[in-house]
């Protein structure tokens, strides 16, 4: 399989110039200009941006959540993101109570086998933290090749502070990282019983039980443990203007706290919950959806460098089935999660790029090359001779309205409907053989279940 691609803007985290692009047996052998390979596919990108694909680290295939399941499994989840133009996803794999860290990793691997589209590896959720589950971190990061783990501030499957201490202090010695869903639980508890007792329970007081101030709280908790063991962390989906000040106060003191902010954050606001009807129910995701000034903030914490990673948090529930299942008298029983996988690198071109909230070079890192560093993905995140041959061919002038219509992904809508974008992936390769091509109006699927491998991370390296 090899593949030429000719002429295209090739873009790096740190310039953009035209080459072509030699491809053989899934690696890029040779950038340059006028290659001369015979190749058996040609591709013509003038005009076109080639990029490194988009790496989604914040996915939740098939997870069982608040009663039911996420609706993408790894087919249809895979599938979806190869058609968006991601060619690598890191997904979360929760831990189930009694298990050890490798039979949840076996698990969860056993449900990719034969229907992932598209590279993947996990990140192992610690749920049930006894301490052989803690000693069996090592394992995990040197043997496993799954060296950044998740753990919950809220939710019933959340851990304590002394859990999250201990875990901060095991990563740091053998090349760890610990991710963190950061909201107080007691600050939304307390205010979900408010809510109880006045009857206020539609989807907008999802968002009022959620304030930033509990985001706030929880990240600067976490910084505060990072600082006492002289470790790092990584906030995941990171919403709001006050928690980014907490991340930003932890890094200017020098203390490792990495953060991931995600599309739905930086483009939709808390007015969604006021949509008629159950609509609002759409946007019931935690943390919440916040103001256009958070938004404004995220923007900027990404071009300062505090936010380093955009991902989705994926986890999609159907409206009509799923989201009004046992919830439409109370937001607390809506299953929380929104789609995201397949319109990641659309939106980030479309509203960021164009519109000059960030600059090319800013989206190339933030959605492949820093993902790729800092979760050890070492074949992966760049356009660079060595590294796999995950790319797409960017059409940057080419419309799309996103419709559910036209998606890939197992779920009955979209938070973006209606929205026109400029720039879409026009085909897309993962290890050299193409996944997806556009075709007249939408993209079409032209990959391989099942064709997607494990991808044994590397232990990480943090200054
Ligand atoms: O609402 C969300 N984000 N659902 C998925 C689980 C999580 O907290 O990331
Ligand atoms: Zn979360
Ligand atoms: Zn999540």
């Amino acid at each position: 399989m090899s593949v030429l691609i000719k002429n295209g803007l090739v873009v790096t985290s740190s310039s953009s110039y035209t080459a072509d692009v030699y491809v053989e047996e899934g690696k890029i052998k040779a950038i340059g200009t006028q290659l001369d390979y015979s190749a058996k596919t040609i591709v013509d990108a003038k005009g076109k941006y080639v990029l490194p694909g988009a790496i989604d680290p914040h996915t939740h295939l098939a997870m069982p959540f608040m009663g039911t399941f996420a609706q993408d499994d790894y087919e249809t989840g895979t599938i979806a993101a190869a058609c968006g133009g991601v060619t690598c996803v890191v997904d979360f794999d929760l831990q189930q109570k009694g298990e050890s860290l490798f039979q949840a990793i076996e698990r969860k691997k056993s449900w990719a086998k034969d229907k992932v589209a598209i590279d993947y590896s996990l990140h192992p959720a610690i749920m049930d933290p006894r301490p052989e589950v803690i000693d069996e971190v090592k394992d995990a990061i040197l043997e496993y090749g799954t060296p950044s783990f998740k753990i919950f501030m809220v939710y019933d499957f959340r851990v304590d502070d002394a859990t999250m201490i201990r875990l901060l202090k095991e990563t740091k010695k053998y090349g760890g990282l610990v991710q963190v869903h950061a909201e107080n639980v007691h600050m939304i508890n307390h205010l979900n019983e408010e809510f109880q007792k006045a009857g206020t329970l539609s989807p907008y007081y999802h968002a009022k039980s959620r304030p930033n101030i509990a985001e706030e709280e929880a990240v600067s908790r976490a910084a505060k443990m990072v600082e006492m063991t002289g470790s790092r962390i990584y906030i995941v989906h990171l919403s709001s203007k006050e928690g980014l000040f907490r991340v930003k106060e932890a890094r200017d003191r020098g203390i490792n706290v990495f953060a991931e902010t995600c599309p739905q954050y930086l483009l939709l606001d808390e007015e969604r919950y006021k949509e008629s009807g159950f609509n609002g129910a759409k946007y019931v995701m935690s943390p919440p959806l916040r103001t256009k000034e958070s938004n404004q903030a995220l923007w900027d914490g990404i071009n300062q460098g505090d936010i380093q990673v955009l991902a989705t948090d994926h986890c999609p529930f159907d409206f009509n089935g799923k989201k009004d299942m046992n919830g439409t008298d109370d937001y607390k029983k809506i299953p929380n999660g929104a789609p995201g996988i397949e319109t990641l690198l659309m939106l980030m071109h479309s509203e960021g790029v164009v519109k000059g909230r960030i600059s090319l070079e800013k989206m190339v890192d933030v959605l492949s090359t820093a993902t790729a560093k800092m979760f050890g993905l070492k074949d992966k995140g760049e356009i660079c001779v060595g590294k796999d041959a995950d790319i797409v061919i960017f059409d940057p002038k080419q419309k799309f309205t996103i419709t559910q219509e036209k998606l890939h992904m197992n779920v009955d809508y979209t938070p973006y409907e209606g929205m026109e974008v400029t720039g879409m992936p026009v085909e897309v390769y993962s290890r050299g053989k193409k996944v997806s091509q556009w075709k007249t109006d939408h993209v079409e699927f032209v990959g391989q279940k099942g064709y997607g491998r494990f991808i044994k991370r590397q232990p990480l390296t943090f200054k």
